[in-house]
């Protein structure tokens, strides 16, 4: 197990979350009649049932939740109500680019941008120009696409790199300069912009580019999150930037970045190319092998963005658009979801028997993403196998209803041998975008780089850097996900979009949190779907979670009461606290407009914003 285990990557990820009303006749500022309504017109599981919506909202009220008594959140809050568009996104200053951008006539592709370049800038801990990302989109008139804008392995990477001598995992692959791919994010954003926005790359750029040259007002999550991840990022080259007079930014104070801001402008001047091939790519070049890193000019220039194809899947009549790998996200999501499809009936939310069926088909869905996925131009995945109904009937027989089945025993049977961030968009026109972007620890790698102003991030950790050895979120990986030159590290990174059953626009989500991702994303999906909660219960829904390896079923403190916990453990299961949950943000249809609601676990008041 690596040292580096005990940092922190659990807040490590963006979700924004941008939307617009496509009609709303009715303005309604009632967040919490907007939020419940739009739940309320869900189907129940299996009913084919059409929605009865007046002016693009709807008619009944939702179904209320029922959390056990401990639990930390109550039931029946509301989120954030905006009749034409809104971002949700982990820094409200990000969130508000966004916003500005789509005031100003900008489409949700746009606002994307707008707030990926700005979180950047405001939210260090996981926004990011040194890293990547994935985004899914879906516009008004029905096109989709999905950019995979993943970090690669350099080319000098190699398979052992992370072993030391003694053949054991050393800490390189997430700490210091040795543990970064070759960075997407500026490729993918620009990419996304070129095909689907409506304006340029200069015009997206300037909220990021005033809040890095005229600063911001640190609050005290950035205190908090810089005085906690302090050992690591003094490290290295952030320490004079970010703890001048050797203490954390303090709240209240203004911070600039002047390198950042060049940066930026730079890439507003001269496109993309000003990353890949430019001055910043000479930057970079530099500042990483003074450090012993192994990122040339050559990796940088050949670096692509992929268009892909979303996955499209189906539950209970809901269309999922979700992203293929070289994320595991849209596989492992479609094929829990699945394999929970194929049970008559989901039990209650919370019950013995729900536990049980969800942890179950997690478990069967990890165990094929941990072995059989991997970058596509490298390895064969058998997408189509996977995220088919039929698999999903032929593991749901290997479900006992009573009992727990360790995950060696079904590894035997299924397995064939062998600081995140994220945001979403909907416009007013309906198109919607959601993107998760990250440099995988918060302050990726810990190195900053002061010639061109940013974090590097540590995604190398993401490969089986020892094919059956657990990486830094204890994912046991086969050789599908093995280190090589030019391939990408396989991801959970989940961005998904639901539709409705008339094909209308739901729900905008994704999250941060390494393999918690898939859980959390689709748990509220689900919530949505299937629990009929509001969007607001949904995302304060007590979260499980289960990855094949380590065998065990991990569930938020006080989210199952006693008696449940109990009898899962005479069912077979191993038992225990989930420590940190992912963080999710969502964007939900609501009655006359939209609801978004940024991660309840958070401290502080909603990061969404709109209008
Ligand atoms: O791509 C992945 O799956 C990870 N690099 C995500 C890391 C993450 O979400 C960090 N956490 N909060």
């Amino acid at each position: 197990m690596q040292t580096m285990m005990v940092r922190r990557f659990g807040t490590a990820a963006v979700v924004l979350a941008i939307s617009a009303a496509v009609a709303c006749h009715h303005a309604n500022t009632s967040s919490t009649l907007a939020d419940q309504c739009f739940t309320a017109m869900m189907p129940a599981a299996g009913e084919d049932v059409a929605v009865n919506t007046i002016g693009g909202g709807c008619a009944a009220q939702a179904v209320p939740a029922h959390f056990p008594p401990d639990w930390r959140f109550k039931a029946g809050e509301s989120g954030t109500f905006a009749p034409t568009a809104v971002v949700a996104s982990n820094s409200a200053l990000a969130s508000a680019a966004g916003d500005e951008i789509m005031r100003a006539g900008g489409n949700a592709v746009d606002a994307a941008v707008a707030t990926g370049f700005a979180l950047a800038v405001t939210f260090p801990f996981a926004g990011n120009l040194g890293g990547g990302g994935y985004m899914v989109i879906r516009m008004a008139d029905g096109r989709t696409a999905a950019v995979d804008y993943r970090e690669i392995a350099p080319l000098a990477a190699s398979r052992d790199m992370y072993l030391g001598p003694d053949g054991k995992l050393t800490d390189e692959s997430v700490v210091g300069y040795r543990a970064s791919g070759v960075p997407g994010a500026v490729a993918g954003m620009s990419a996304a912009l070129a095909k689907y926005g409506t304006k340029s790359l200069r015009e997206v750029l300037q909220p990021a580019i005033r809040l890095a040259a005229e600063g911001f007002i640190v609050d005290s999550v950035l205190f908090t999150s810089l005085d906690h991840n302090r050992d690591y990022i003094e490290r290295f080259d952030g320490k004079k930037l970010f703890y001048p007079n050797g203490e954390p930014l303090q709240p209240g104070t203004r911070f600039h970045q002047p390198a950042l801001a060049r940066t930026l402008r730079l890439i507003a001047d001269r496109g993309p190319d000003a990353f890949y091939s430019g001055e910043v790519a000479d930057s970079l070049v530099t500042g990483m092998k003074r450090g012993g890193g192994i990122i040339t000019k050559e990796d940088l220039a050949r670096y692509k963005p992929e268009w892909r194809q979303p996955i499209v899947s189906t539950y209970h009549g809901y269309k999922l658009l979700t992203m293929p790998p070289s994320s595991s996200g849209g596989v492992t999501i479609t094929e829990t979801l699945n394999i929970l499809e194929t049970f008559d009936s989901l039990p209650p939310f919370g019950s013995v028997a729900y536990t049980h069926a969800l942890a179950s088909a997690y478990q069967r869905a990890f165990i094929d993403r941990n072995s059989k996925l991997g970058d596509p131009a490298f390895v064969h995945v058998p997408l189509d196998k996977l995220t088919s109904k039929t698999y999903a009937r032929e593991l749901r027989k290997t479900i006992a209803p009573d009992r727990a089945t360790p995950t060696p025993v079904l590894e035997r049977t299924i397995a064939d041998g062998n600081h995140t961030t994220h945001y979403s968009v909907v416009d007013g026109a309906g198109n919607a975008v959601t993107t998760t972007t990250t440099i995988n620890n918060g302050y990726g790698s810990g190195v900053y780089l002061t010639g061109p102003g940013f974090f590097m991030n540590d995604e190398m950790d993401d490969f089986a850097a020892q094919p059956g050895k657990p990486n830094m979120f204890g994912l046991v990986q086969g050789e599908q996900n093995a280190i090589a030159p030019g391939k990408r590290m396989l991801s959970a990174m989940s961005p998904t979009i639901v539709l409705d059953h008339q094909g209308k626009l739901l729900l905008v989500v994704g999250a941060a949190g390494g393999p918690r991702i898939i859980t959390a994303t689709s748990q509220v999906i689900l919530n949505v779907i299937q629990n009929h909660m509001t969007l607001a219960d949904a995302m304060r829904a007590p979260r499980l979670h289960h990855q094949a390896l380590p065998d065990t079923l991990r569930f938020e403190e006080h989210g199952l009461t006693p008696e449940v916990v109990d009898s899962l453990k005479a069912m077979g299961w191993n038992v225990d606290p989930l420590r940190g949950s992912a963080n999710v943000n969502a964007i939900m249809r609501a009655n006359g407009g939209w609801v978004a609601v940024t991660e309840p676990r958070d401290r502080g008041p909603s990061r969404a914003v709109g209008h």
